[in-house]
């Protein structure tokens, strides 16, 4: 497959879809064919499936992880594999690191969570994956934070470890940028590292 494909990973509000808006409009400035995708909801089955899974907390934690894992195997057979093929670059919100980290970590379904991904994608791994990393309460003091504001906070810190630990695991595939700066500085690391694969 000739394509590129860059993955955005991260904690709930690190700044995703406003760094992917920019990585997406500098790429189109030099190159004809970029697709910009996300996991859940990159097609129109996957509409479907994120309303599904995004029901609430109705949602038995296995059932959630193959809606996930559903939702990616209907994207990457429409979406992601074609636009490869055709040597697009491919610009995606979120994918498999996802649900390691969500479902696997956070919901403790644990590594079967991978294999399920694995065995939907047929193996597909992106070139690069960009980690947003942010300290989930930024400047604020763990003492100053209410309960359910530190529950809050340790979710969020348990899903920024589970990133890094993926990141660390298999450093030539991952960009891990710090994203607590301005957001033009934020974006020139990502370009930076997006350019190294061009
Ligand atoms: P996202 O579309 O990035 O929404 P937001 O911009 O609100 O962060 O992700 C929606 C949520 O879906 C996010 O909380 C993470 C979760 N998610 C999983 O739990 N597992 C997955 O495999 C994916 C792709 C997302």
């Amino acid at each position: 497959m000739s394509g590129t494909w860059v993955v955005f990973e991260g904690g709930d509000g690190v700044g995703k879809t406003t760094q992917i808006d920019l990585l997406a409009a500098w790429l189109r400035s030099h190159m004809p064919d970029v697709v910009v995708t996300r996991e859940p909801g990159g097609t129109p089955l996957g509409v479907e499936l994120r309303a599904a899974v995004m029901h609430g907390d109705h949602v038995a934690p296995r059932a959630e992880a193959l809606l996930y894992a559903a939702d990616r195997a209907h994207h990457i057979h429409a979406v992601v594999r074609p636009a490869l093929e055709r040597g697009a670059v491919v610009v995606q919100d979120r994918y498999l690191d996802s649900s390691i980290v969500y479902q696997g970590g956070a919901r403790g379904l644990g590594d079967e969570v991978e294999r399920i991904s694995m065995w939907a994608t047929e193996g597909l791994l992106p070139h690069l994956t960009v980690v947003l990393d942010m300290a989930p309460t930024g400047d604020r003091l763990e003492r100053d934070l209410d309960r359910v504001e530190r529950e809050t906070a340790a979710h969020a810190a348990q899903i920024r470890a589970g990133f890094l630990a993926l990141a660390e695991r298999a450093p030539a595939r991952y960009a891990v940028v710090d994203a607590a700066r301005p957001v033009d500085v934020v974006a020139a690391d990502v370009r930076a590292a997006v350019e190294r694969l061009l």
